[in-house]
C-alpha cells in the first residue's frame, strides 16, 4: 500500500461531535446485510469435524474495523450466531461450545483505544467458563495492518468478514494525471459520469490491482472450504455513477474556491483513494484470482439515510457523517484550518438540495459470500 495513504486514511478519531464512531450509521445496514451471510459461514464451520480440528477455537477476523458500533455489532452478531447454532445440537457427535478469537484489524491510525473500550464495555461483568450453556467464550485482540498485505499466518482463519472498507484504495490512481502530471479529473474528486474514460479506466485498474492482492492474501490465510463475507459499498450498475455526498462535497470545495480560501489548482489535483466496483466488476476479479467460489452475491439498497425525514436534520447527519470519513484527506491536502468553513457550506449545500427534494439515498451494497477453494 502506497506510504502516504498509508499513513493519511482514517476516520476521523475519538467520540466527539464529528467523529466516525459517533456519526456512521452502517451497523444499522449491518444487521440485515450481513447478519444472515454470516450466519451461512459460521454453520459448516461448526461441525463437529472442522471444530476437532481447530481444537474448538473459532478464528475469526474483521478486517477494516474501524471505530464505533459497528464493530462492536459484529462481534456480538458472531458470538449470538455460534450461541444459537450450538444450542441447535444438529452440529453432529462432537458437542463442545466453541471458543471465539476475533482479530479486530484495521490499517494502524484507526482509533484503537477507543474500539478496545468499547469491546471491554461489552464484555463488561466478565465471562463465565463453567456453565457451557452460557454463551460462548470470546478472545478479541488488535491486528493493526492494511488488508492489502498479509495480515495472518497461513491457514488460520476460518471467516474474514470486511464491511464498507474495501472500497478504499491503497493510493490514488497515477492515471488521474496525464504524462505530463495534468490533473485529469477536474471539478471531481471521485470517478463519475463527467469523468474522462482515462480516469474511469484508472481508478478500474487501481480497484482491481488492490482487490486481487485482497483476495490472494486472504487465499493464504483462511483454511480450506473457510469463508469470506465482505459488503462494500457499490454501482448499481456498470455505468459510472457519482453518489450524491461526493458532489456535494465537490460543490462545497468549489465555492471555497470562488470565496479564495483554497486555490482551484489546489482542488483541481484533489481526488479520493475511493473506488464503487459494480457487480460485474466483483464477478470477473473473484473469477480471475480463482482461490474463492462464490456462495452469494447480492446488491442491496441501503435506506438508512431515509429514517430522517427533516431536512435539516437530515442534511446534519450527511454533513457530518461525510466529514468524518474526508476530514483526514481533506486537512492533508487543503490544511486543516479549512474544515470550520468546509462544513458550514457543505450543511448548507446539501440543505437547499434537500429543502427543494428529499431525495431518497442513492447507497447501494454489495454482499458477498466466498468460500476458499485453493491457496
Ligand atoms: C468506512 S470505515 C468502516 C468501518 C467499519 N467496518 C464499519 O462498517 O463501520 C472504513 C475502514 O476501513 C479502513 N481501511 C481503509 N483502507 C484500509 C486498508 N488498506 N487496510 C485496513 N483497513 C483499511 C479505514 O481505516 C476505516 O476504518
Amino acid at each position: 500500500m502506497a506510504m502516504e495513504t498509508k499513513e493519511m486514511l482514517h476516520m476521523t478519531k475519538g467520540d466527539g461531535e464529528f467523529s466516525y464512531a459517533s456519526n456512521n450509521t452502517s451497523h444499522k445496514s449491518f444487521t440485515y446485510t450481513m447478519k444472515p451471510l454470516l450466519e451461512k459461514a459460521v454453520r459448516p464451520l461448526m461441525l463437529a469435524e472442522v471444530m476437532r480440528a481447530c481444537n474448538n477455537v473459532l478464528k475469526v477476523a474483521d478486517l477494516g474495523c474501524g471505530v464505533g458500533p459497528t464493530p462492536i455489532t459484529f462481534i456480538s452478531t458472531i458470538q449470538e450466531i455460534v450461541e444459537k447454532i450450538y444450542k441447535q445440537r444438529d452440529l453432529g457427535d462432537y458437542q463442545v461450545m466453541p471458543e471465539i478469537q476475533i482479530f479486530m484489524s484495521d490499517l494502524p491510525s484507526n482509533d484503537f483505544n477507543l474500539l478496545f473500550k468499547d469491546v471491554g464495555k461489552l464484555q463488561e461483568g466478565g465471562q463465565k467458563e463453567e456453565d457451557d450453556d452460557n454463551k460462548p467464550l470470546l478472545f478479541v485482540m488488535g491486528a493493526p495492518g492494511s488488508f492489502y498485505e498479509r495480515l495472518f499466518p497461513s491457514n488460520t482463519l476460518h471467516l474474514v468478514h470486511s464491511y464498507y472498507a474495501i472500497h478504499w484504495l491503497s493510493q490514488v490512481p497515477k492515471g488521474v494525471c496525464d504524462k505530463d502530471g495534468n490533473p485529469m479529473n477536474k471539478g471531481k474528486i471521485v470517478p463519475s459520469d463527467t469523468s474522462h474514460l482515462q480516469v474511469l479506466e484508472a481508478y478500474y485498474a487501481q480497484f482491481k490491482q488492490d482487490f486481487t492482492k485482497f483476495l490472494k492474501c486472504r487465499s493464504r490465510e483462511v483454511v480450506h472450504n473457510g469463508y469470506m463475507v465482505i459488503g462494500t459499498i457499490c454501482r448499481p450498475s456498470i455505468q459510472p455513477f457519482e453518489r450524491r455526498s461526493m458532489k456535494y462535497l465537490s460543490r462545497a470545495l468549489a465555492n471555497l474556491v470562488s470565496k479564495g480560501t483554497i486555490k482551484a489548482e489546489k482542488l483541481d489535483s484533489f481526488d479520493l483513494p475511493t473506488y464503487y466496483p459494480c457487480k460485474d466488476e466483483i464477478q470477473e476479479i473473484v473469477s480471475e484470482q480463482g482461490s474463492f467460489a462464490i456462495e452469494h452475491l447480492e446488491v442491496v439498497y441501503d435506506d438508512v439515510e431515509n429514517e430522517i425525514n427533516d431536512a435539516r436534520l437530515r442534511a446534519e447527519s450527511l454533513a457530518k457523517i461525510t466529514r468524518s470519513y474526508t476530514e483526514a484527506l481533506i486537512a492533508d491536502h487543503f490544511g486543516a484550518q479549512v474544515w470550520n468553513e468546509l462544513y458550514n457550506v457543505l450543511y448548507h449545500v446539501i440543505l437547499k438540495d434537500f429543502e427543494s427534494d428529499m431525495v431518497p439515498s442513492d447507497i447501494f451494497n454489495i454482499v458477498i459470500l466466498l468460500r476458499k477453494m485453493v491457496d
